[in-house]
């Protein structure tokens, strides 16, 4: 049965539709602006929608310098990227047991290969950590420790502020994963995060394979170039150039997606990050409240919209998710997503492991109407 009016709730994974005004932008550019550029300008017009964007993205995240901002084909590039650079034989690094597949699989792979010591900071069933047990972890040779700002299966925001003083204490380099934040949640890069990942296609509106990183003064001495290749710059070198950004944005950039992000970041500037929160902050305390009227969905995490982002995991006893998801779907038009979303170390920690969970996320597009419809929906299940 198809649904007139389909309702979305996988913000998590993606961003469903871009704004009007950002299609405005991108249909500009392609038809006015990519169709008339000659060769020789075309580096022009990519070299001055970066800077825009960059400029964005500085903007946004509360950085000064926008030749800092730097950018890839989405946050697993720029996880791999981070991971890679800042990594040197022999150092231990540490992870939380939330983190999903984009930092847990690099990770393990040089764990396997012998070039890194791995510790897991255990985080409670709700995805919550105590700051204290980043120290209690660090040893002599730590020399990384990565972490979620917020899980994409369990919406809770870990305390990335005080994990990170403790880690500079030691100093220990950080990397932050803000798939599941940047645009939603108000955050000020500071001293503490040596870089910050972010991916473009979910809270921050832009299409789909774009994302970077921001670089903190420490990181710009220490990270080394993961992936080389041409710049257009310093030409007659082998290596790749000492300089920002072009020491980490080889090859030719999607110019496409990163004017969709520009267009995408500030409207979000204009629209005000502290109003997007509150608005998903309502909706996820709304679907909160309403679940506890439903005694067959047991969710999980910290099931308080204040500590976490607009994404609430259900389980529906007795029922398989992925069963529950393909009927809310074909019954209601819900759009969710179940199994394990990328992250079985989350779901070890909650409990939900093989089995996974229906996946609830919301965005800025959503609306309590359609939270109510989706209640319905399980209360019938
Ligand atoms: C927490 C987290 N990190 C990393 C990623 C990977 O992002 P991308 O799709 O931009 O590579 C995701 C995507 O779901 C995510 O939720």
């Amino acid at each position: 049965m198809i649904h007139k009016q389909p309702v979305y709730a996988n913000y998590a994974a993606t961003t469903p539709a871009l704004t009007e005004a950002v299609c405005k932008e991108l249909r500009a550019y392609l038809m006015e602006t990519h169709f008339n550029m000659g060769r020789n300008f075309e580096g022009l017009e990519s070299g001055a929608i970066a800077l825009r964007a960059r400029r964005a993205v500085a903007g946004l995240f509360g950085v000064s310098a926008c030749l800092r901002v730097i950018f890839t084909s989405g946050a697993t590039a720029a996880l791999n990227m981070a991971i890679h650079g800042l990594v040197r034989p022999g150092v231990h690094v540490l992870a939380t047991s939330i983190e999903h597949n984009a930092v847990a699989r690099p990770l393990e792979a040089l764990r396997k290969a012998g070039v890194i010591d791995l510790g897991w900071l255990p985080c409670a069933p709700d995805g919550s950590l105590e700051p204290e047990t980043v120290r209690k972890a660090i040893r002599k040779n730590t020399g990384l420790l990565v972490m979620t700002h917020a899980s994409n299966v369990l919406g809770t925001i870990l305390p990335a502020t005080d994990c990170f003083k403790i880690a500079r204490e030691y100093g220990v380099f950080t990397i932050l994963d803000m798939a599941q934040t940047g645009g939603s949640l108000p955050y000020t890069i500071d001293d503490c995060c040596d870089i910050a990942v972010f991916a473009g296609h979910k809270g921050l509106g832009g299409l789909a394979g774009t994302g970077g990183f921001v670089l903190g003064e420490r990181a710009v001495a220490e990270m080394r170039p993961w992936m080389a290749g041409g710049t257009g710059s310093a030409s007659h070198s082998l290596d790749m150039p000492d300089f920002l950004p072009d020491k980490f944005e080889p090859g030719t950039q999607n110019t496409f997606g990163i004017l969709s992000l520009a267009a995408s970041i500030e409207e979000i500037i204009r629209e005000g990050c502290e109003t997007i929160r509150e608005h998903e902050r309502a909706l996820t305390a709304r679907f909160l409240a309403g679940l506890r009227g439903i005694k067959k969905a047991k969710p999980y995490g910290p099931l308080d919209a204040e500590r976490s982002v607009a994404v609430v995991p259900v389980v529906i006893c007795g029922h398989d998710a992925g069963d529950v998801a393909r009927r809310l779907f074909e019954k209601h038009g819900i759009i969710t997503r179940s199994g394990l979303h990328c992250s079985p170390l989350a779901h070890k920690t909650a409990g939900t492991f093989p089995e996974g969970a229906v996946r609830f996320s919301f965005g800025r597009g959503s609306t309590e109407a359609e939270i109510d419809t989706i209640l319905e929906a399980l209360d019938m299940l």
